[in-house]
């Protein structure tokens, strides 16, 4: 019996889907109703004195539930609305109008991220976008080859999100540091799936959401910036949570906090921070390392049921490769995933990927296997065409 299972009964959309879509939105933990209540309470009957009996500390202590999973410490992390505006809070630290205003990055990072660095060209950053040429890695050579002494920032995944291939973060991170540049690694694929550490790899910024693997659900991404950069840097993204004296009201520049909070601006997403923290206990609890055995047995489960049927995977072989996600590049990939949804089985289609399926520790092998197998049934019986024209996902 595997030991992990016991934890389905928190999890009520398992009694009645097929949930393999832990890479887009995790399972939401039965526990996340009684912290809306608690939120709701706090507002209701304590009101503004909330604020000063929790709700301040928040979008910095409840990143102490976030820390271990990363690598981190407590105090290290800092908690904003989505990934997108930490990219904003760490560029708005920097200045692209010098010599080093060169951004390296692949065609396989996520999208919104690639929209955010074109758009700081405005303000003078380069961008170099290296291509990738495959639906499933990049040429790390090549890449390692694009980071130069102009080079300012590499925002870079740790897994990427359409293949699941693990990154060699530390080998870019030595590269970035022998030129001078500062990387900004995207952990929101790897965490909860994968051992992380972003002290031992040295990065000087991790950034991740807790809506997937974290089952966290959707408004908190959060921030680590390296202790010895942490009160050196200064986001000019800043507002008076950073202050070190918020309620004097000053007027005129800030004068920011050394810790965490230096990274804040204006008020939290307070239900948010209610929302996210049973996901967090149960991941903390069940330990990536169980987790891991877990999802490699069932991603090779599901990479060998796929090849088995003589279907295309977008997702590397060798489980070392690869985090929690398997992409399936079956013929008449989206149309089999709207057949697949209705089916409830719940699992996503990303054009150059195909069906993603991501098993986490909340589900089964025959989970697995009947994925796989309905998307046989629907190929054979040829009941994916009723979908043809629809259109597909983005
Ligand atoms: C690797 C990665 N980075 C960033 C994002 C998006 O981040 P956000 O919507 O929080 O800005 C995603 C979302 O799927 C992702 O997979």
């Amino acid at each position: 019996m595997n030991e992990l299972l016991k934890w389905r009964s928190e999890f009520p959309i398992l009694e009645r889907t097929t949930y393999l879509i832990s890479n887009s939105l995790g399972a939401m933990p039965r526990g996340v109703y009684a912290n809306l209540k608690a939120y709701a309470d706090s507002w209701a009957h304590r009101g503004v004195r909330a604020w000063e009996e929790g709700w301040w500390e928040m979008a910095v202590g409840v990143g102490d539930k976030v820390a271990p999973l990363i690598g981190a410490s407590a105090g290290e992390i800092s908690l904003h609305q989505n990934v997108t505006q930490t990219q904003a809070v760490i560029t708005s630290c920097f200045d692209f109008r010098g010599p080093r205003n060169k951004v390296v990055m692949t065609d396989l990072e996520f999208p919104s991220i690639q929209y955010f660095y074109h758009e700081q060209r405005r303000f003078g950053a380069r961008v170099e976008l290296v291509p990738s040429g495959d639906p499933v890695r990049f040429d790390l050579d090549k890449f390692l080859a694009a980071i130069d002494e102009t080079t300012l920032l590499v925002p870079i995944s740790l897994v990427l999100f359409r293949s699941s291939f693990v990154v060699n973060a530390k080998a870019i991170v030595e590269k970035a540091h022998r030129a001078g540049a500062r990387v900004i690694l995207d952990v929101f694929q790897g965490t909860g799936t994968i051992p992380i550490d972003v002290r031992g790899l040295g990065v000087d910024f991790a950034v991740g959401g807790v809506l997937k693997w974290l089952c966290g659900g959707p408004g908190v991404a959060y921030l680590y910036v390296r202790e010895d950069l942490r009160s050196k840097l200064k986001p000019a993204l800043t507002g008076w949570i950073a202050h070190q004296r918020p309620f004097a009201f000053e007027t005129g520049p800030i004068d920011q906090r050394e810790d965490s909070f230096r990274y804040l601006n204006g008020t939290p997403h307070i239900p948010a921070l209610f929302a996210c923290q049973p996901g967090l206990e149960i991941l903390n609890r069940v330990g990536i390392g169980a987790i891991r055995e877990q999802s490699i047995a069932m991603t090779t489960r599901l990479v060998e049921g796929a090849r088995a049927r003589g279907w295309r995977v977008n997702t590397p072989e060798n489980s070392a490769e690869r985090a929690g996600t398997v992409s399936v590049d079956c013929p008449h990939a989206a149309e089999v995933c709207r057949e697949l949804l209705s089916r409830e089985i719940l699992v996503d289609y990303r054009p150059k990927a195909g069906i993603r399926l991501s098993p986490h520790f909340y589900n089964t092998q025959d989970e697995c296997d009947y994925a796989l197998g309905q998307i046989e049934e629907i190929l054979r019986t040829g009941a994916w065409a009723k979908h043809s024209s629809a259109l597909a996902p983005a």
